[in-house]
């Protein structure tokens, strides 16, 4: 088990810099994903932890001990990659194994070794098929086994479910979780999949372009995006973004949204909203983000005790049941808005119903900058 500190770290080949200064810091045990699209530098990073690529400038400690200089095999690491590269004239115990034989363990170690993964990873029984008797998922298991077998300091995966279909990709992503809680070794974890990063982090770093967006714990990135890119690429159906003007009724601040800024949606008062930054903002135009879930059907009971809730009357245009709740598109004022209402709600399509919409959920977004207000 170990820390892992990444100190203003870039990585340019030629004249691209692909990472352009990443900092974060892991603490001992810690889950860290790395999650952005395709080719925003999160392989990259983690072949520079792991010492599969150089590091163009800042500075990478494990444990304290800066490794920038350090041999792959001397960082007491073990990865597993999206391909698994299994030996395929090896038994799945060799496999296994392969990698004690080469740091000159004896049989009888090497044995008990196996054994122990083997049985965490409940593959007992394959210890004698070679590769290609296997399904992907008893595949993917003997790569695991293989890194997990060293009992290394950091454990680092990329995109290791991506080959799986569906159904296993999600058995997995439980056991890698039962795993850690397990074995409690710290993770980096690269994936562009929201969902695995969500339920598999301690802390997620979100990157686009090789700049890290937001690194937090997943409920921080998914309730305060710290811009649209964040809150755009987490959640799905993905966060509203209503165009509007703050504004002031009386003493309440709010969001004038739609046709001519018509519809006043008042801000739940906060005791540290700083009066500067709201002055600053009155009259501007601001972008209003609200996650789908945060927009229910209009419950007379539920609003009474909470004046966060904003009633809304809106027209109804699609209704997309999923079974455990129904997406539901709807025009407030002017804009569509994707609301999250429950299978038993009675509303109609082309009809009109009221909604409400929790403010205390909602963030406000620069048009500009797209940053976080
Ligand atoms: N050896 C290389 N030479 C030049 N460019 C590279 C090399 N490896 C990766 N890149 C570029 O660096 C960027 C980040 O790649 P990568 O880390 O693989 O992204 P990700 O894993 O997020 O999909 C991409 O634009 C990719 O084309
Ligand atoms: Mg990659």
């Amino acid at each position: 088990m170990a820390t892992l500190s990444i100190n203003n770290v870039r990585k340019q080949y030629g004249a691209v810099e692909v990472l352009k200064g990443i900092d974060l810091t892991l603490a001992d045990g810690e889950f860290l994903v790395l999650l952005g699209p395709s080719g925003c530098g999160k392989s990259t990073l983690l072949n520079m932890i792991a010492g599969l690529e150089t590091i163009s400038a800042g500075e990478i400690r494990i444990d304290q001990r800066v490794v920038n200089g350090v041999h792959p095999k001397d960082r007491d690491i073990a990865m597993v990659f999206q391909s698994y590269a299994l030996y395929p004239n090896m038994t799945v115990a060799r496999n296994i194994g392969f990698s004690l034989e080469m740091r000159g363990q004896s049989k009888a170690e090497r044995d008990t070794a196996v054994r122990r993964v083997a049985k965490l990873l409940q593959i007992e029984h394959l210890l004698d098929r070679k590769p290609a008797q296997l399904s992907g998922g008893q595949r993917q298991r003997v790569a695991m086994g293989r890194a997990l077998v060293r009992d290394p300091k950091i454990f680092l995966f990329d995109e290791p479910l991506s080959n799986l279909d569906a159904k296993l990709r999600v058995d997995m992503r439980t056991e890698i979780k039962k795993l850690h809680q397990r074995l409690g070794t710290t993770v980096v974890y690269v994936t562009h999949d929201q969902i695995e990063a969500m339920t598999l982090a301690s802390r997620i770093a979100i990157m686009k372009e090789g700049v890290v967006q937001q690194f937090a714990p997943p409920q921080e990135v998914y309730e305060r995006p710290a811009n649209m890119y964040v809150a755009g690429f987490i959640g799905s159906p993905t966060m509203n973004f209503v165009r509007g003007t703050l504004s002031a009724e009386g003493d309440r601040l709010g969001v004038s949204v739609g046709r001519d800024r018509g519809l006043f949606l008042p801000l739940p008062e906060t005791p540290d909203q700083a009066p500067d930054q709201a002055g600053h903002w009155l009259g501007q135009e601001v972008i209003l983000g609200i996650r789908p879930e945060a927009v229910t059907c209009h419950d007379p009971a539920a609003a009474a005790g909470n004046p966060a809730l904003a009633r809304v009357s809106c027209r109804v245009d699609v209704l997309e049941p999923t079974g455990a709740d129904t997406i539901t598109y709807i025009q407030l004022n002017g804009q569509e808005v994707v609301a999250r209402i429950k299978p038993s709600d009675r509303v109609t399509e082309g009809a009109t119903a009221d909604f409400m919409i929790d403010m205390a959920r909602a963030n406000l977004f620069d048009p500009k900058t797209e940053q976080r207000i």
